[in-house]
């Protein structure tokens, strides 16, 4: 059974890149820019993103401190819809209860893959961009979210960039989580943005449904909000260049997944 709440919309824009000749591509290139009066596209106008986060904590109960993770999630997810996107799926990994990987999407006959595993690949097929969420455990994202990761390959990531949140109950926010979540995004295709988003101390910043505590320092909220803008606006830009650049040219073409071995990859 896929555990993803039933509540969250489906309605994903597919982006199956268009196939064409060279010549009729080099049409719609020149179209795309003359129709933008010569830039690629306007810098002021920002596409809804379908977007799909994917969180990190397993955790039941604590200590240490509450389960923090949902906060952050309620958080993010509220400023995505701020800016107008939507979050078509959020993959808790609690909730998905996948097995720790025996057997990846990409390892299963087309008509043998489990219809969880399926339904999780159209989604993430079907996203514009992807939100990474991990608590910092052991200075290493968490397992849970890696587990989900782990179990498609990255033809469902690639070409489309990502971002990455972190959190943590001390003072560092989880960016040494963050580090080592950058090579994993990256090794997917899905290509982290530069500006990230590490919440320290997160039990004095967001509140339980997400909002930002007030503290003794003025405009928390804005400052907060400013800050994790910065992240969603690079994302944007970048998810909105792919999808154009998608339209023109079928990255699978130009860099087909491996579909046969991992030597594929070799150096000759
Ligand atoms: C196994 C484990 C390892 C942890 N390692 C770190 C760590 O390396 N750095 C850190 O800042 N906090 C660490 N913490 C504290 C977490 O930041 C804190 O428990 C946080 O609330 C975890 O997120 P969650 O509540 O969503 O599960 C660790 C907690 C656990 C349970």
């Amino acid at each position: 059974m896929v555990m993803i709440p039933s509540f969250l919309s489906r309605s994903c824009r597919r982006h199956r890149p268009q196939r064409g000749n060279p010549k009729q591509l080099i049409a719609l290139s020149l179209s795309v820019v003359l129709s933008c009066g010569g830039r690629p596209f306007s810098s002021s106008s920002v596409q809804a993103l379908n977007t799909v986060v994917i969180t990190g904590t397993t955790r039941t109960e604590g200590p240490p401190r509450p389960i923090l993770g949902p906060r952050v999630a309620q958080y993010i997810r509220q400023r995505l819809e701020h800016r107008g996107h939507t979050v078509t799926a959020v993959l808790d990994p609690l909730e998905l209860n996948l097995p720790l990987l025996e057997k990846p999407h990409f390892a299963y006959a087309p008509s043998q893959v489990p219809p969880q595993l399926e339904e999780i690949a159209t989604l993430l097929e079907q996203a514009d961009a992807y939100v990474t969420i991990t608590p910092e455990f052991n200075h290493a994202p968490s397992p849970g979210l890696v587990n989900i990761l782990n179990h498609f390959g990255s033809s469902k990531f690639s070409f489309k960039p990502s971002a990455i949140v972190t959190y943590s109950a001390g003072q560092w926010g989880g960016t040494r989580a963050a580090q080592g979540l950058r090579p994993i995004l990256s090794e997917l295709g899905c290509l982290p943005v530069s500006a990230m988003i590490h919440i320290p101390n997160v039990h004095q910043v967001l509140d339980t449904d997400g909002t930002v505590l007030e503290s003794s320092s003025q405009n928390q909220n804005e400052k907060w909000d400013s800050y994790s803008d910065r992240c969603f606006s690079q994302l944007e830009w970048w998810a909105q260049a792919a999808s154009n650049q998608r339209q023109l040219v079928d990255p699978f073409q130009v860099s087909p997944a491996f579909l046969q071995n991992p030597s594929q990859r070799n150096a000759p």
